[in-house]
């Protein structure tokens, strides 16, 4: 079997389509996977987060947990859904206890993830969001592990 190709370059021309794209993952991942995302405000992190809450089967709003750090979701599997934002100089003591043994049962997704520094898991599909206002969004995917590349071909 050819090796799954290490990166993937996708175009979002609306958020319905970043959602679909953060949908597929959803039904693909497995408990353990960890999502990164990365871009700047705006950019379509939680757009892309609703996706794969809606792919796990979660029901009900998921919104940015920007004022609580870390937001749980009930479906398929668990959704851990963090946003580092208001993370500043604590990263790794604030992002280990973000991100302890509990992750291994579910599906972590992560948003201003490069903000964990070293707490940040080593292995992880990484996503790049980069686009602003109603202009169409780039989605720059990479998995750092075989297990994550899995889910590189579920989105391509
Ligand atoms: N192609 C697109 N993908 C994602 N969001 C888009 C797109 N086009 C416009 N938007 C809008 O941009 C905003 C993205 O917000 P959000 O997902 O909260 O960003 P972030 O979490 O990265 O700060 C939403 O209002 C969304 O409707
Ligand atoms: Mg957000």
């Amino acid at each position: 079997m050819p090796a799954a190709p290490p990166e993937l370059h996708l175009l979002a021309p609306h958020a319905a389509a970043t959602r679909a794209f953060g949908e597929r993952l959803g039904i693909a991942a497995a408990a353990g996977d960890v999502i990164a995302l990365i871009g700047p405000l705006g950019a379509g992190k939680t757009e892309f987060a609703r996706g794969v809450a809606r792919g796990l089967g979660v029901v009900g709003l998921v919104s940015s947990p920007t004022f609580i750090l870390i937001a749980e979701h009930e479906g398929r599997l668990p959704l851990f859904h963090v946003d580092c934002y208001r993370l500043a100089g604590a990263e790794d003591a604030v992002g280990a206890g973000l991100l302890d043994e509990r992750r291994a049962e579910g599906v972590t997704v992560v948003e201003w993830a490069e903000r964990l520094g070293t707490a940040l898991p080593a292995g992880r599909l990484e996503i790049r969001l980069d686009g602003s206002g109603d202009d169409p969004r780039t989605l720059a995917c990479r998995a750092t592990d075989a297990r994550h590349a899995r889910l590189l071909e579920a989105l391509a």
